[in-house]
């Protein structure tokens, strides 16, 4: 097992396959170009496949495979096939944007893929293509042919993941709480976190998970709290419509910090292994890997490295720093 010096166990594993993305959401990445990761820094799958087989030796149960936009990512469906037939692995997710899922979604299916989570942050389409600066002006369009077409395929749970800014998700919460109602999909509200890699991330600008559970209350309907089972580690707080009808869950990063159940840890796409989103050091798996390390060597260092893992994120500390690198790197 892998675990820290608080107590917790880690056994959620996400892996960043690519820094690349087709989007510049506001909120992740700058506007102008962007120096991405020349190919030879970025893991190959054989590189991952063999630090998923060895996390696995170290009770990882769940991995999700993130970026950047993964789909961009040549070959993913054969990646997803080989992490799918790893003995004992329970749970498989991918973290998408939604733009090329719909002409992906078959292959990643029959590659073993199940779970699905895509960003949406609007259904407006002035305020999607504002917020993500989708220079196509088709995006919004493409994300929900996407979510439907995974659906029609058969992927569950497929979950929507919506950044929650104050003064824009606000004119949002509406369409997005009738959304989970009529798609069946949970919609999930993630307080804004300052990973802008701009630095312009404002306390104010962070939309509250009570302000979303108010809202939502008073302008879709009564919400009430789903019963978690006992040591579920989801981040997410979980509510349904007071009919039935509908699932909300709120991700309250910065309100109501989550640390102290963390028991995730994380591969960004240079293979650089993390304890947190937000940790200021990382241990260079890659460099293990490809100078030779055995695999007693690579787990021992990856056994020592969560022993470093702080008590939680500095969000809410007057010395908060942000983390060295940018968040599609580190991988969402
Ligand atoms: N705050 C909160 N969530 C973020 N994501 C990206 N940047 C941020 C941020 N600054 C989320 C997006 C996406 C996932 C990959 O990470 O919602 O769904
Ligand atoms: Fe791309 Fe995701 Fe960052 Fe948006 S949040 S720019 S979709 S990596």
């Amino acid at each position: 097992m892998l675990t820290d010096r608080f107590g917790r166990h880690h056994d959620s594993l996400r892996i960043s396959v690519t820094d690349r993305c087709n989007l510049r959401c506001r909120y992740c990445m700058p506007e102008g170009k962007v120096d991405f990761l020349p190919r030879r820094e970025v893991l190959s799958f054989e590189e991952i496949e063999r630090i998923a087989a060895l996390m696995m030796r170290l009770g990882v149960r769940k991995m999700r495979l993130t970026g950047g936009e993964p789909l961009l990512r040549r070959g993913l469906p054969v990646l997803v096939a080989r992490l799918a037939a790893l003995p004992g692995l329970a749970d498989l997710g991918l973290t998408t944007n939604g733009l090329l899922l719909a002409q992906h979604a078959a292959a990643l299916y029959d590659a073993g893929l199940r779970r699905l989570n895509v960003s949406l942050d609007s259904l407006d389409p002035e305020t999607f293509n504002n917020l993500v600066r989708d220079s196509s002006g088709r995006g919004l369009r493409r994300v929900l042919d996407g979510i439907m077409e995974a659906k029609r395929i058969g992927f569950r749970p497929i979950k929507i993941n919506a950044v929650a800014i104050s003064g824009t998700t606000d004119r949002e919460l509406a369409q997005l709480g009738r959304l989970a109602r009529e798609w069946d999909v949970e919609v999930r509200f993630i307080e804004l976190m300052p990973l802008d890699s701009e630095g312009r991330w404002m306390r104010h600008s962070v939309l509250s998970a009570r302000q979303i559970v108010e809202a939502l209350s008073r302008e879709v309907g009564p919400l009430r709290r789903r019963a978690v089972s006992p040591g579920d580690p989801s981040p997410a707080q979980e509510y349904e419509f007071a009919d039935g009808c509908g699932r909300i869950g709120i991700i309250a990063s910065v309100t109501e910090p989550f640390c102290s159940r963390c028991n995730r840890l994380r591969i960004a796409a240079n293979g650089r292994f993390r304890y947190c989103l937000f940790a200021l050091e990382d241990l260079d798996v890659r460099a293990l890997l490809r100078s030779g390390g055995t695999d007693e060597e690579i787990e021992h260092a990856v056994r020592t490295w969560v022993t470093r893992k702080w008590e939680g994120h500095q969000i809410n500390a007057d010395e908060f720093i942000r983390p060295p690198q940018p968040m599609h790197v580190l991988g969402g």
